[in-house]
């Protein structure tokens, strides 16, 4: 993998920026819009391609390692063949899914011991299993295994998750070292910052990380339970130390607003399950506002779902149709509603590029989060 910087605003933080990858490049800032299990759910890779327009679509170890499995994966080819998706992919590394979704979960020096969500069965993810098994799933750009600290954690406990995280990461990066793709083309480890809200321990750990010197890094741990000032706090203080010259990505980030003040802050990679988890329940985002669809306020409206949109469901659709699928509870308003909120996501993205590269960023993200965040 490769990053070129190719501008970055003088009046802020913001960054436009290239990945390079060995299945095609990615623009950035980027939105990587989350197929948990192998599918970016209810919508088709073609929709994802032509019209939403991603450029790179996250997995996860976690579900992924429990259904379908590493057999069927490896016999597939790896994840890219067995979906269909030919453009890059990262996968996060389980230590977040662990510790929100597994049950009976007890982490020790060597690892996370667990029980399916699926069906209570044991199993344990350690720093280097968890880089064997995205080998297998072959993503491009693979998570290393952290704890994800929640951000309500008392001062001791996040020391001693840090601590924990740090000492996995070495792990990771020697079991990492060892191992090669067996498909034959490249991947690339990510390493995560953890450290809650405590800005020495983030200091720390954005220290620990730039000196491994990998080829992107991430940041953890945040909209976890923190007051919003604090997440962006952290973040301003992570990018002071991590190296310029890598992208920079901010797990599990969030709603256009935080999207937007974290690029002012530096960072060039997201994922979310925001616009499509929001989008199944009727909520969908605009240039004008947010509008939930089970409101009866759009019960004759007949005007286009978003006449600033991009996506074809934007106009062939409108609010009143969509408002009766959700209310009738059909399929289709769920495609609808994912492939309307990928697409904003992806062209605030591609917008908040152009304004980059034209120098006036940060007039245009306040301007659009007061209209963004409005709700209709
Ligand atoms: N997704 C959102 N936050 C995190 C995090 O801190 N760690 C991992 N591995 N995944 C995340």
């Amino acid at each position: 993998m490769n990053f070129q910087l190719q501008h970055t605003d003088p009046k802020s933080k913001a960054r436009a920026g290239l990945i390079i990858t060995d299945h095609g490049q990615v623009e950035t800032p980027i939105f990587m819009p989350v197929g948990t299990a192998g599918s970016v759910k209810a919508v088709h890779i073609t929709e994802l391609k032509n019209d939403i327009k991603a450029q790179i679509i996250l997995g996860n170890t976690y579900h992924l390692y429990l259904r379908p499995g590493l057999e069927i994966l490896r016999q597939a080819g790896g994840l890219h063949k067995f979906t269909s998706w030919d453009k890059p992919i990262l996968t996060d590394s389980g230590g977040f899914q662990v510790f929100s979704l597994a049950e009976n979960r007890k982490l020790t020096e060597e690892g996370a011991l667990f029980q399916s969500h699926i069906d209570g069965s044991r199993h344990f993810f350690t720093p280097e299993n968890v880089m064997d098994i995205q080998r297998i799933i072959g993503a491009d750009i693979i998570m290393a295994f952290d704890e994800c600290t929640p951000g309500t954690a008392d001062y001791t406990y996040a020391k001693k998750s840090l601590e924990l995280t740090e000492r996995w990461l070495d792990r990771c990066i020697t079991r990492f070292r060892e191992t090669e793709c067996p498909y034959g083309y490249s991947q690339t480890l990510f390493p995560i910052v953890q450290g809650c809200v405590y800005p020495d321990l983030r200091r720390r750990a954005a220290e620990n990380v730039a000196a491994k010197e990998a080829e992107g890094n991430a940041i953890g741990g945040l909209a976890v339970g923190e007051p919003t000032e604090k997440m962006y706090e952290m973040i301003e203080l992570v990018n002071e130390i991590l190296p310029k010259d890598k992208p920079r990505y901010l797990m599990g980030v969030g709603t256009p607003a935080n999207i937007l003040e974290a690029i002012e802050r530096g960072v060039d990679m997201f994922d979310c399950i925001i616009p499509t988890h929001n989008g199944r329940n009727g909520q969908i985002f605009t240039k004008n506002g947010i509008m939930n669809m089970r409101n009866e306020r759009w019960k004759n409206d007949f005007s286009p779902l978003d006449e600033n949109g991009t996506s074809f469901v934007d106009s062939l659709y409108s609010k009143a149709y969509l408002r009766h699928l959700f209310n009738t509870k059909e399929i289709l308003g769920l495609q609808i509603a994912s492939v309307h909120n990928l697409a904003f996501y992806l062209q605030l993205m591609r917008e908040a590029r152009e304004h980059i590269i034209a120098g006036d960023f940060s007039r245009w993200k306040n301007d659009t989060i007061e209209n963004v965040m409005r709700r209709l």
